[in-house]
């Protein structure tokens, strides 16, 4: 029987995609305060320039091409049954052709009714407030901003409890209730946590494997053994 594998990915997967992370830089994400362009206050307080930071995110992403990470787990398909559960909004894993993505932080590539949540659309070019919806609703980034719910966190929590395998990868483990899902992986499962720069709390994991290397080269190194494991565990 196949295998189940499952990602948790963070802004360290992008990150040789050329997009930038979160608290590398410092603490500031692209030159703001991360409360004043992803929190339901920052978007009260100044909803055009929440929206011209994600108009130009987009942009960005849109010229972005998924990295020889996002290659490797999509060619893990091949061995795995498997999941990727990211933090990141970009669509690079399934640019890379991953066809199983929980985004845990919503996507950049959507925008929803400010009145019907449930309203999605997907939305390519810039968000301007004077846009509507079919139904002339105002919209919003699909966001999930500081503060918000998770809605997809109990399906993630699921997905997760049943994994064989699990590889961290790109996350430092800051940011609440993404950082716990590790949390809900078997004492059987075998976990990997790759980052340059692991978080400290990863040695307070008895059994995870860390390889403190960049996405793409720490897959090339895990890639074999695990194809390998997941034929005889
Ligand atoms: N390969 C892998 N990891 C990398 C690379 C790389 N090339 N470059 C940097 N990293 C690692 C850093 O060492 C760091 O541990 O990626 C991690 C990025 O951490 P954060 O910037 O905190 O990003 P993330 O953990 O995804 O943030 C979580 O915070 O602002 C919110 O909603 C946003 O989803 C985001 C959440």
């Amino acid at each position: 029987m196949e295998k189940k594998l499952v990602v948790l990915s963070g802004a360290g997967m992008s990150a040789e995609s050329g997009i930038n992370t979160f608290r590398d830089a410092g603490g500031l994400w692209e030159g703001h305060d991360v409360m004043e362009v992803a929190s339901p206050e920052g978007w009260h307080k100044n909803p055009e320039l929440v929206l011209d930071f994600y108009n130009q995110r987009r942009k960005q992403l849109l010229e972005a091409k998924p990295n020889l990470g996002h290659q490797i787990l999509a060619d893990l398909q091949n061995d795995f049954k498997m999941t990727i559960i990211t933090q990141n909004v970009d669509d690079l894993h399934e640019r890379a052709g991953s066809q199983n993505v929980i985004h845990l932080h919503g996507e950049l590539l959507k925008v929803r009714s400010l009145q019907t949540p449930e309203l999605v659309l997907d939305w390519t070019t810039d968000l301007k407030s004077s846009d509507r919806n079919e139904q002339g609703d105002a919209l919003r980034p699909h966001i999930v901003w500081f503060g918000e719910a998770v809605p997809e966190m109990e399906r993630a929590i699921n997905v997760v409890k049943e994994a064989d395998f699990v590889i961290v990868i790109g996350t430092s483990l800051q940011v609440y209730p993404a950082a716990s899902l590790m949390d809900y992986a078997s004492d059987l499962a075998v976990v990997y946590y790759i980052d340059p720069n692991p978080a400290p709390v990863a040695a307070t994991y008895q059994h995870l494997k860390i390889i403190p290397e960049k996405a793409g080269r720490g897959l090339q190194m895990i890639k074999e053994e695990l194809i390998n494991w997941g034929q005889i565990v």
